[in-house]
């Protein structure tokens, strides 16, 4: 039997990360893909040289030739370049459709049974062009921002309230930034609400319910925050640990519940898009949308999020991809 191989399209900050974390966790050998030359052999060795200390047999190697991801049993896409001043939404949305649609035409010569996970922003632009060029199954090409969204939600509420992040639920759907949808509703500590926490913290309903609001609201603008700080380029750290979850419950078919970029047939009302759901992940990818019924506010939102997503996909019409 051999080991899980696993493909990094994009040896950025992202990919590096995705690398070391991979090898750490013995999840597969690492073949990671860049077309800047050096990069991604460079990175490699650096992670490999440290296989004695961090104890890994796995095979980690930096590549500038797609020949080298042959058969890779799952793909991690986080190629594109980031927005730079003077560049409009739609240059940005260009450019990076036409590195994916390069990066899928070769995934699907080199690597055509590989499960797919994009990370490549504009999330939801990024995974529809993914799949429709390589034409790959649609439960075999997922987007990853809900697990970080989620995660992020998940850190604030434990720091609120003062518990293990660990024993906190929370979770995020829909799309990215604003238009993402934070389930309130649900979010719980080891099953206990936390509005009804945050109402006890208090003894005032409507302190409680500012206090949630501020939470949202960070975890909505929560990319922007470390952008700011970081000054050049995004988080890195968080999205590679969210991709890697993502991985992990396919390559172990563990069948987690994840906030997932996933397309729906019909699921939430939607039909033909790509949005972020929970879905159920395992050895074949998106293996079930979980359906649950929204209340009327999380409904709008939710149509929100869809919106954005239509007009995304109607713009990649429109500039010809
Ligand atoms: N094929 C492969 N890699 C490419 C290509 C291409 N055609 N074009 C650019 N790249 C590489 C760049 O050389 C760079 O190393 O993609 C990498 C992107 O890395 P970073 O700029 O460091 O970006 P990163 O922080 O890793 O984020 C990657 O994920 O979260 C999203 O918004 C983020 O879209 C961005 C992506």
């Amino acid at each position: 039997m051999r080991r899980n191989k696993i493909a990094l399209i994009g040896g950025g900050q992202i990919g590096g990360v995705l690398a070391q974390l991979i090898s750490v966790r013995q999840l597969g050998d690492v073949v990671l893909f860049d077309i800047v030359e050096g990069l991604p052999q460079g990175k490699t060795l650096d992670i490999v040289e440290a296989s004695r200390v961090d104890g890994f047999d796995a095979k980690v190697s930096g590549t500038n030739d797609y020949k080298d991801i042959q058969d890779s049993d799952i793909v991690i896409i986080t190629a594109g370049l980031p927005r730079k001043p003077g560049m409009s939404r739609d240059d940005l949305l260009t450019v990076n459709a036409k590195i994916m649609k390069s990066v899928a035409e070769n995934v699907k010569q080199y690597a055509p049974n590989a499960i797919v996970i994009v990370i490549s922003n504009p999330l939801v632009a990024m995974v529809t062009l993914f799949q429709k060029v390589s034409g790959f199954p649609f439960n075999k090409v997922l987007g990853q921002a809900g697990v970080l969204d989620s995660s992020r939600f998940a850190t604030f509420i434990s720091w609120e309230l003062g518990v293990s992040v660990k024993d906190v639920n929370a979770m995020v759907l829909g799309g990215h930034g604003d238009t993402m949808v934070p389930i309130v509703r649900y979010a719980n500590v080891n099953g206990i609400p936390v509005m009804e926490l945050l109402e006890k913290k208090y003894n005032d309903s409507s302190k409680a319910k500012e206090v949630m609001a501020a939470m949202v609201k960070r975890t909505k603008m929560a990319g922007g925050e470390v952008v700011e700080l970081l000054k050049t380029g995004s988080a890195f750290y968080s999205p590679a640990s969210s991709a890697i979850a993502m991985a992990e419950s396919i390559i172990y078919d563990e069948k987690r519940i994840l906030p997932t970029c996933a397309y729906l047939n019909g699921e939430f009302g939607v039909n033909g898009y790509y949005v972020g759901v929970p879905a159920v992940l395992g050895s074949s990818g998106v293996e079930k949308v979980m359906e649950f019924s929204l209340d009327a506010e999380e409904k709008a939102a939710l149509d929100n999020s869809v919106n954005a997503v239509k007009g995304l996909v109607a713009d990649m019409d429109r500039l010809g991809f």
